[in-house]
């Protein structure tokens, strides 16, 4: 039987290398271009006839890599792709999952409904589960989610002393908890109100039991950072140490990066699942665990 063919969409070179050594895959070859007008042009090098096929393309600048996915996918299984896989460890458009003013789309049910209509099965990294409970309420296709709370916690037992976990929101608290109970460390969750992409509050605590400690804040996504540097803000004026942010998915929006560096945190740390110069935390084994999981 041939081996799968691994096709990397998203540029995350280090982590499609690992993952076709740990999945048993070939290198798929496939050339994504833009076109002057902005449309997207594919081009499969590979043969697709009789194979399974792996995409890796993490879905972190959704609108732009959604067309070259779909075009690929739509391809390959038309010049004979046997089955066909997405692994996306950052899922996008989980956060919109209800209609908050009259009209909205409800983009993660229909984001959902494009993928499960193109793969046959997907893997993923900690999708942003608020109001839905599973993955499965709105993707209809087989799938596994990894929990990238195990690596972090072992990261953070590793290189960070007396930690104390902070979580923004109660979304957070699934991961924030889990991490904790992984590192035996306490954990404070805060309460935030969006009220606009940048701008939220969240409610202040008091610190000045935990001066003796790291303030570890940990979250699903950063995107603008808007959120952890409002708690980091509070964090300098209650005298804490300088904080660590872990998160699991670093989409590091609006130069959120620079941002955080400037407020002084001490380190700054996400998986893998976009590539970015604060990736300590591998996913790649787990990957290649669901993928054999899923494929074989
Ligand atoms: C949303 O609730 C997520 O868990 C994150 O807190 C959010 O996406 C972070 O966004 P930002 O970095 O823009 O504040």
């Amino acid at each position: 039987m041939n081996k799968p063919l691994l096709i990397a969409l998203d540029g995350n070179t280090e982590l499609a290398n690992t993952l076709l050594a740990q999945t048993g895959s070939e290198r798929g070859d496939c050339i994504v271009r833009q076109f002057p007008d902005g449309e997207s042009y594919v081009r499969i090098l590979s043969d697709c006839r009789d194979r399974d096929i792996l995409i890796l393309c993490s879905l972190h600048k959704p609108d732009q890599l959604i067309m070259p996915l779909l075009f690929c996918a739509d391809t390959a299984r038309e010049l004979g792709a046997r089955s066909l896989g997405l692994i996306a460890p950052y899922l996008a458009y989980m956060r919109q999952d209800i209609r908050f003013h009259n009209g909205e789309a409800i983009s993660s049910k229909i984001f959902a409904k494009l993928i499960s209509q193109y793969f046959d099965w997907l893997v993923t990294v900690d999708p942003h589960l608020h109001r839905y409970k599973s993955l499965g309420e709105i993707y209809t296709i087989p799938h596994r989610v990894i929990s990238a709370a195990p690596l972090l916690a072992s990261w953070i037992e590793s290189n960070i002393e007396n930690p104390l976990f902070i979580g923004p929101d109660s979304e957070s608290e699934q991961w924030v908890s889990s991490v904790a109970h992984l590192a035996q460390a306490p954990y404070l969750i805060l309460e935030k109100t969006r009220h606009g992409d940048r701008d939220v509050d969240i409610s202040s605590a008091d610190f000045s039991r935990w001066n003796t400690h790291t303030p570890v804040l940990v979250d699903d996504i950063i995107s603008t950072g808007t959120t952890l540097l409002n708690v980091i803000a509070q964090l300098h004026t209650a005298g804490l140490r300088a904080a660590v942010c872990a998160a699991v998915h670093g989409v590091f929006a609006d130069q959120a990066y620079e941002k955080l560096i400037a407020s002084g945190v001490h380190r700054i740390v996400t998986s893998n699942s976009i590539a970015h110069a604060t990736n300590a935390v591998d996913l790649s084994i787990a990957l290649a665990a669901a993928v054999n999981e899923l494929y074989f």
